[in-house]
């Protein structure tokens, strides 16, 4: 990370006319094709749960999980400011337990902590700020309430509910969050938000008019399977263009194609294999 991607000049990109760019990062080669490509910042987001670790939603991964993931992001050393999610149940404890669970992500290589919830969450996220470590905050659409939020659905669709989110928003930006992630939400209460609150919205299907975007790593180069959410925008097939290339390989293993001369490792004076086992043979 360098200065200016540290969470007091990611904070003053607010309004500086140029989106912030936020990708998500699971391991060392994705955080260094992220870094490479110039993200601004590197979320190693409890998405890892679904689109690595194969489980139905986020609610699995543990603060073991989350920073040894985070220790393999960090160690592709990026230039990009590092962000790790706190997962379910690592702040919805006491102080010094989401403090702990905060540190250890921080010391894995993180620069800041994302977590999840408004002013519900305001206590959990002034301790954290009191052990001086930046918070991220994350609003919407926000994964690990899928069972309160009854799936994963677009949130804030009402006036009233949209208000409340607003006002989670700037209580956030109030208690020292350095930015605020909007998930799913209409462009309008995107916008709302955006407007409202000093700090940059990063939005992930919330319209074009935040302070930054961000989408996950496996989404937008086209690895994950399924049917992708209708903001997903996937710029590679790298699943089909892997699959292709390891059915290539099996192919040419099968049909002796594979290793060719200059793929084999022979004696230094060119002894051929057969004079190999007829020396040892004999
Ligand atoms: O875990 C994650 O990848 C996230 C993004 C969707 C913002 O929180």
């Amino acid at each position: 990370m360098s200065a200016s991607t540290a969470a007091p000049a990611i904070r003053a990109r607010k309004g500086d006319g140029t989106p912030l760019v936020m990708v998500t990062a699971y391991d060392t080669p994705s955080a260094r094709i992220v870094d490479d490509a110039g993200a601004d910042i590197i979320l190693v987001g409890d998405s890892v749960a679904m689109v690595v670790l194969g489980y139905d939603d986020t609610l699995s991964v543990t603060v073991d999980d989350m920073a040894h993931h985070t220790a393999a992001v960090a160690r592709a050393k990026p230039r990009a400011m590092v962000v790790a999610d706190m997962p379910w149940m690592s702040y919805h404890v006491s102080r010094e337990d989401t403090v702990r669970n905060a540190a250890r992500l921080l010391r894995a290589g993180a620069a800041a902590v994302k977590l999840e919830g408004g002013r519900k969450r305001l206590e959990m996220v002034g301790a954290i700020l009191d052990a001086e470590i930046p918070v991220m905050g994350h609003l919407g659409l926000t994964p690990q309430s899928v069972h309160m939020l009854g799936g994963f659905k677009v949130q804030a669709k009402e006036f009233d509910a949209a208000r409340a989110l607003v006002d989670d928003a700037v209580a956030l930006a109030e208690a020292g969050c350095f930015a605020i992630v909007l998930e799913c939400v209409p462009d309008a209460v995107a916008t709302m938000v955006t407007e409202a609150v000093p700090v940059p919205t990063i939005g992930i299907g919330a319209g074009a008019h935040c302070d930054g975007q961000v989408l996950v790593f496996h989404d937008l180069l086209g690895l994950g399977g399924g049917r992708a959410p209708k903001f997903v925008r996937r710029y590679a097939d790298l699943r089909g263009d892997a699959t292709t290339a390891v059915a290539q390989f099996a192919d040419d293993v099968r049909s002796g194609r594979y290793p060719s001369e200059a793929e084999t490792y022979h004696f230094a004076d060119g002894t051929p294999v057969p004079g190999l086992y007829q020396a040892a043979s004999a």
